[in-house]
């Protein structure tokens, strides 16, 4: 995200950092990967990924994708594989951010125009690694700097999350 929270702009990212391209490569191939049809139409089919595209209703065209590629449709949130590394956007974030074990934030200490923006996790999780500090070099961004952030959701990892589910299935019913 920016220094703005933006993560999207008019369907695209607002930025184009090579660097951090090539760190989304490395950190999910050959893994499971999920994203809202939205973010999906937007990066077309990454290979040497199983993609799980959240929509609603797919389209015959995501229906085709799907048997030729390594593409699944979910059409429920309940469906994200428990192994699988939620991509965005935004909406999706809104929905499974908080039940997320781990974040990995590239942090971008810009401010950028965006129409779609990373929900406040703060209160929920906890920087424990910045793993690198790095400044694109060369193209558009030459001189932008940006690190790498890996967040511990702290619920889950004190083991407090299932209470918390609790508790809120406790308040709706009373
Ligand atoms: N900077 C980043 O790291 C990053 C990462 C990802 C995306 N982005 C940006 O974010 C923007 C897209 O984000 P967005 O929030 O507009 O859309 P999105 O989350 O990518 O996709 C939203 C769509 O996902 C489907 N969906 C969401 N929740 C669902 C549910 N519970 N059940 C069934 N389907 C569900 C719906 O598809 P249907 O309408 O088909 O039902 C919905 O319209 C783009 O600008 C993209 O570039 C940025």
């Amino acid at each position: 995200m920016s220094r703005n929270r933006s993560i999207g702009y008019k369907g695209e990212l607002p930025w184009r950092l090579l660097k951090d391209l090539m760190w989304f490569r490395q950190f999910t191939l050959n893994k499971k990967i999920v994203m809202g049809r939205k973010t999906f139409e937007s990066v077309g089919v990454l290979p040497n990924r199983t993609v799980y595209v959240l929509t609603s209703k797919p389209t015959k065209e995501l229906r085709k994708l799907a048997k030729e590629k390594q593409i699944k449709i979910i059409k429920k949130i309940t469906r994200i594989p428990k192994d699988a590394i939620v991509c965005g956007g935004e909406e999706v974030y809104v929905q499974v951010l908080e039940q997320c074990s781990d974040l990995f934030l590239t942090y971008i200490n810009k401010a950028y125009e965006g129409d779609v923006f990373l929900p406040y996790f703060e209160d929920d999780f906890v920087l424990v690694n910045v793993i690198k500090h790095v400044v694109e070099d060369g193209g558009e961004m030459d001189g932008v700097e940006f690190e790498f952030r890996h967040y511990a959701n702290k619920l889950i990892k004190m083991g407090f999350f299932e209470d918390k589910k609790m508790m809120r299935q406790l308040n709706e019913k009373h």
